[in-house]
């Protein structure tokens, strides 16, 4: 079996060299000022899988985010990454080597989640991570953009929408982006190396695009679309970022207003978002490209569970197992005007549950009793499913348009 051992800057070569071999790439010359995305990448939190014969053969990473919990609590969450095996090595447990060093390793910081976007479904849940936040993509046929909602008369965003491309835009996006994810739950921090480097996708990235800044009444700016013509006549736009519902709505009323463009194309919209709603015509808007998005991996229950914010009281007994770190625990979780305590206790359980299973309900973007009717979680009394549901419940649907 490979040694796994961490990475210094001086391994950042041949960590490239056997992460773009797992996936069949080779490294890729970004257009000159887009910036590498591997630029955001925290060495001392790599890994390498070497062989006796001393031939690196695995990767994975770690990147120091905050998490933003329901309630607005800020989290420190290792966000994964750079996870590849080089295909002459595959499932011989190389990975599984390596989540195992990598968990540990995140606990001894303190960080009690880990977080990532996994390139396939099926890879991850063994190592206790859920789906937890979910996304989609609208396209909007232009001419049948028809607002009908806010009507007439009603409050809309008081504001203007100022043009700039994205290398005029210094700090602007970065702050609207921060202020922005801190309200947001299930949004991660962009930390100020990513932006300086340009380490990311679009806007994120210095590669050329349009900018739609709103600035309140009072002229600050609160919100942004990033967007360019992706093909002939489609407008694509990366994302609108703002905390304030109407802020979105003027975003979106911009991009859907530019001639010659037949099709608006919004990237990241959480499943639930206003938008479609707001449209003379329901079915305007084509949802597509919708899946999960944050997988989410707790690492110590009762701390997680008593970080985020809670709406709604309730008293629930948690059984929770965690097959790969094989440890396994009852906990009473009991809210009380917002806050949790959560202590191991000997009661019965109202649910018997995968640690995997409660990192997709954490955020309160996953339901309880979907799970528990798709045979995942298990309910020891009838009213213990109704009870989770409400309890887990965020004050909006959790979303993350992170990209690491
Ligand atoms: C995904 C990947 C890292 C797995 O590495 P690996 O060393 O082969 O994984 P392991 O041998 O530790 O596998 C552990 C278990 O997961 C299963 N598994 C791992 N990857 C899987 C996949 N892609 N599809 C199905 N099952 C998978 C294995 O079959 C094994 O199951 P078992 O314990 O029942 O035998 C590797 O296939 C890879 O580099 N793929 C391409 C890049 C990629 O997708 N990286 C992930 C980015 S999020």
């Amino acid at each position: 079996m490979p040694e796994i051992r961490s990475t210094t800057d001086e391994d950042l070569d041949v960590f490239l060299e056997t992460l773009h071999a797992a996936f069949a790439r080779f490294r890729e010359t970004p257009a000159e000022g887009t910036g590498f995305w591997w630029s955001a990448l925290e060495m001392d939190r790599g890994l390498l899988a070497v062989t006796p014969a001393g031939r690196p053969v695995g990767t994975a990473a770690a990147h120091s985010f905050e998490l933003t919990l329901p309630g607005g609590t800020l989290a420190p969450a290792a966000g994964v990454t750079a996870v590849g095996v080089v295909p002459t090595h595959r499932r011989q447990g190389v990975l599984t080597a390596m989540m195992r060093h990598q968990l540990a390793e995140v606990r001894a910081r303190g960080e009690f989640l880990s977080v990532l976007l996994s390139s396939e479904a099926v890879i991850y849940r063994r190592f206790g991570y859920g789906p937890a936040t979910y996304t989609g993509r609208l396209t909007v046929p232009r001419h049948q953009a028809t607002f009908a909602v806010p009507r007439a008369g009603e409050p809309a965003a008081t504001g203007s929408i100022e043009l700039r491309q994205r290398a005029e835009c210094g700090a602007l996006l970065e702050e609207i982006y921060d202020r922005y994810r801190r309200k947001q739950p299930g949004a991660l921090s962009r930390p100020h190396h990513w932006w300086a480097s340009g380490a990311g996708q679009p806007p994120v990235s210095l590669a050329q695009r349009h900018i739609a800044v709103h600035h309140d009444e009072d002229g600050v700016p609160d919100g942004y679309a990033a967007y360019a013509l992706s093909e002939a006549t489609t407008l694509t736009v990366d994302e609108i970022i703002t905390s304030d519902d109407a802020v979105f709505t003027a975003l979106a009323r911009f991009v859907l207003s530019h001639d010659l463009v037949t099709q608006v194309v919004i990237k990241q919209v959480p499943p639930g978002h206003p938008l479609r709603w707001q449209l003379a015509d329901f079915r305007t808007a084509d949802v597509g490209d919708d899946g999960d998005w944050l997988w989410v991996r707790l690492l110590d229950i009762p701390r997680a569970l008593t970080s985020r914010g809670w709406f709604t009281d309730g008293e629930l007994i948690l059984d929770v197992t965690d097959p790969f770190l094989t440890e396994q625990g009852r906990y009473l979780l009991e809210v009380r005007a917002g806050k949790a305590t959560c202590v191991r206790t000997d009661r019965e359980p109202d649910l018997s549950l995968d640690v995997s299973d409660l990192g997709s309900i954490y955020l309160g973007g996953t339901v309880p009793s979907t799970l528990e009717r798709a045979g995942h979680i298990r309910a020891h009394n009838p009213s213990a499913a109704a009870l989770a549901d409400n309890l887990f419940r965020a004050e909006r649907d959790p979303h993350c348009l992170q990209w690491f």
